[in-house]
């Protein structure tokens, strides 16, 4: 594969892993907090990063290439509010949607048609990211100052199961 188009994807893949690790920051801030339900949201978000991780380094390997780990940055350890923390995590998928527009060019221009089929799963798993974030963060919004309305979206919250995904053999 061409050096820059491997070097995006390696970034990439350890993005993935910092994605992981500021979810479970938030997590860890959210059930000190008493919020048990969102607490479980992230952690299942934080799950699914790793799921990603594994993607792109599987797809590297299948392409020839070794990933190779990265430092990763210390995340936040606390949030001004629920709502803070999950506007931040919506923040952060909108710039996981840009880095992966910026990927799906590199790989458009140097007609790396693999590259970009792999890419493309991940704009389209983007906007449910995006959304799915969002989601919560309007709720949150709506019952801002109302402990009862915070109580039952967190027992909402604590219904999200992680799902492993099935592996290709
Ligand atoms: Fe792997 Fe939430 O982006």
């Amino acid at each position: 594969m061409e050096k820059k188009l491997t070097d995006g994807i390696n970034s990439q893949m350890n993005f993935e892993i910092y994605s992981a690790y500021i979810y479970l920051a938030m997590s860890s801030y959210l059930k000190g907090i008493g919020l048990n339900g969102a607490a479980n949201w992230m952690k299942v978000q934080a799950q699914e990063e790793m799921v990603h991780v594994d993607d792109f380094y599987d797809f590297l390997h299948d392409r020839g290439e070794c990933p190779e780990l990265a430092a990763i940055n210390k995340p936040p350890v606390k949030w001004d509010s629920p709502l803070a923390a999950f506007e931040h995590a919506y923040k952060h998928e909108q710039i996981v949607s840009s880095r992966i527009n910026n990927l799906v060019d590199t790989a458009l221009d140097i007609r790396d048609h693999a590259a970009n089929a792999f890419l493309q799963k991940y704009v389209s798993e983007q906007i449910e990211e995006e959304a799915s974030v969002n989601d919560v963060v309007q709720q949150l919004k709506l019952v801002e100052g109302a402990p009862q309305g915070l109580f039952m979206v967190d027992r909402e919250l604590g219904q999200r199961v992680f799902i492993p995904p099935v592996k290709k053999a």
